[in-house]
């Protein structure tokens, strides 16, 4: 395949990552083994992002949710996440990656929290590319948690109800602060959903779906998505003509209104 220019590769690509479930099913295993298995396509990913270019990389590993499915399979993914976060720390600190997170992670067990803030302070300073792992995440929880900080501002008197704009919701969200904007949301296995996954910075993402189920995604599979986001017409709302005549003014892209 062609390589892609970089001005045509996304600076932030989220994935759902999806199908750990049935792929251990089509084969007569337990779900834990599909999970296993998403933690090899999770290194996979990571590491091809990082080579091919991409500023950054979120990975929805665990959502709100997900904290109602049976006991042992909420601490088998825990379990599996402080593996990947032990194991992978040499890793990401030899290539120059940033790890950061997003979602209630208060939420998580101290087993998981200790190497993860570990791992984070480890890498504040690198600029390779950002890993940002979505862990007890839920986009309606971030909005929510969004609008209750400036409910409580407007409440203390040091905002007025008409300064609350869309640029002031997005200033509240972790996202806005250590990630640029998302331009490519993948989603695995065959489900055509969002799943509450990034809803505010989807807004003008490029949506990619594939059958591929999480565990069997490898490095083609990211290309070929690639490809497909390289090949489309990102309007944000304008016509065709005016973003030639945008282009035609300078390299900025226009604002999202
Ligand atoms: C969805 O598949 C996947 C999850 C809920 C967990 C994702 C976790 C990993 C990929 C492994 C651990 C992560 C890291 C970062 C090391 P599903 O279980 O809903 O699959 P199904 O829809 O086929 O049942």
């Amino acid at each position: 395949m062609p390589e892609i220019p970089k001005d045509r590769l996304p600076r932030h690509i989220g994935i759902i990552m999806d199908g750990n479930g049935r792929w251990a099913n089509n084969r007569g295993l337990a779900r834990e083994h599909g999970h296993e298995r998403g933690a090899d396509a999770v290194r996979t990913t990571v590491r091809a992002a990082r080579k091919i270019g991409v500023e950054a990389l979120t990975l929805f590993a665990f959502s709100s949710q997900n904290w109602d499915r049976p006991p042992q399979e909420v601490f088998h993914l825990m379990a599996l996440l402080r593996r990947y976060l032990v194991e992978e720390r040499g890793e990401i600190l030899d290539n120059n990656i940033r790890l950061v997170t997003v979602g209630q992670t208060h939420r998580l067990p101290e087993y998981v929290l200790e190497p993860m803030t570990d791992l984070m302070k480890a890498s504040a300073d690198n600029d390779g590319m950002i890993l940002c792992l979505a862990l007890s995440y839920g986009g309606r929880e971030m909005i929510t948690d969004a609008v209750r900080k400036l409910a409580r501002a407007v409440a203390a008197g040091t905002l007025k109800p008409d300064d609350i704009d869309t640029r002031a919701i997005e200033a509240q969200l972790d996202s806005s602060r250590m990630l640029p904007p998302l331009d490519l949301l993948i989603r695995t296995s065959g489900e055509h959903r969002i799943s509450n996954f990034f809803l505010w910075e989807a807004a003008y993402a490029e949506l990619f779906f594939t059958e591929v189920l999480w565990p069997d995604f490898e490095r083609a599979n990211l290309i070929e998505a690639l490809h497909d986001f390289a090949g489309r017409e990102r309007r944000f709302g304008l016509t065709s003509n005016q973003l030639d005549d945008a282009r035609a003014d300078g390299p900025e892209e226009p604002e999202a209104p």
